[in-house]
């Protein structure tokens, strides 16, 4: 298996509709949507209505990384407008598990994300939940950023983890995912990709085409 979501804090805003058709014709397999309180993280990028807006202009799934202090609170909104994937930070104050039991109970995908510094170990307790462990490769909060060195060796990690998991989870990663960084997270082990810089900067249908081209043969 091998998936890249666009993530659209990316894409010039200004012509959001050509950009989300042209990765979409492109072959993108999922739209990656952040979501800040401008609290948890010190930015603010896009709220439900940003879920609202791409539910119209994309038949593809909707992979939502909420980045706030309250995740609970998002996740019928979001559930409700058409997201398909809900993903909630293991570091939010009070912990995931309830935004996890409420993101499987209104029928989506759960996934569970971890900040670069945070050890790949403190899943362990969520394995049940969740259907996607989301490594940080960069810091959360803003795009192009380059991708953590030691990234690669937390995925190897997150894997043999998994190998706990009473059904099959998969690694995400999300930041400084490029042409030059992919092959090799590939080899470690992620099989889902969130790309911002590399999907919307420049010529959108061939960055797509470089980035699906890139894990072959690895
Ligand atoms: C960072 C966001 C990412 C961001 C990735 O906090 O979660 O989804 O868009 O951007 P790039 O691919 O530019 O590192
Ligand atoms: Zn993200």
């Amino acid at each position: 298996m091998f998936e890249l979501c666009a993530s659209i804090l990316a894409a010039n805003l200004s012509c959001l509709a050509q950009q989300v058709h042209a990765a979409d014709a492109a072959g993108v397999d999922a739209f990656h949507i952040d979501i800040m309180d401008g609290h948890f993280v010190p930015a603010i990028s896009f709220g439900a209505d940003m879920v609202r807006v791409m539910r119209r202009l994309t038949a593809k799934p909707l992979d939502v990384h909420l980045m706030v202090e309250d995740p609970l609170a998002f996740v019928p909104e979001l559930a409700a407008l058409g997201a398909q994937r809900i993903s909630v930070h293991w570091e939010a104050p009070g912990g995931p598990g309830a935004a996890l039991g409420a993101i499987r109970a209104a029928g989506c995908s759960a996934g569970l994300v971890l900040d670069p510094e945070t050890p790949v170990e403190a899943a362990r307790p969520c394995l049940a939940q969740i259907d996607r462990l989301l490594l940080m490769t960069v810091r959360p909060g803003r795009g192009g950023q380059p991708y953590l060195p030691g990234s690669n060796a937390r995925i190897a990690a997150a894997r043999a983890l998994l190998q706990n998991a009473p059904h099959p989870v998969t690694v995400q990663i999300d930041g400084g995912v490029t042409l030059r960084t992919l092959p090799a997270a590939y080899a470690a082990g992620a099989r889902s990709f969130v790309s911002g810089s590399a999907v919307f900067t420049g010529a959108v249908d061939r960055s797509v085409q470089a980035l699906r081209r890139a894990v072959q043969g690895v």
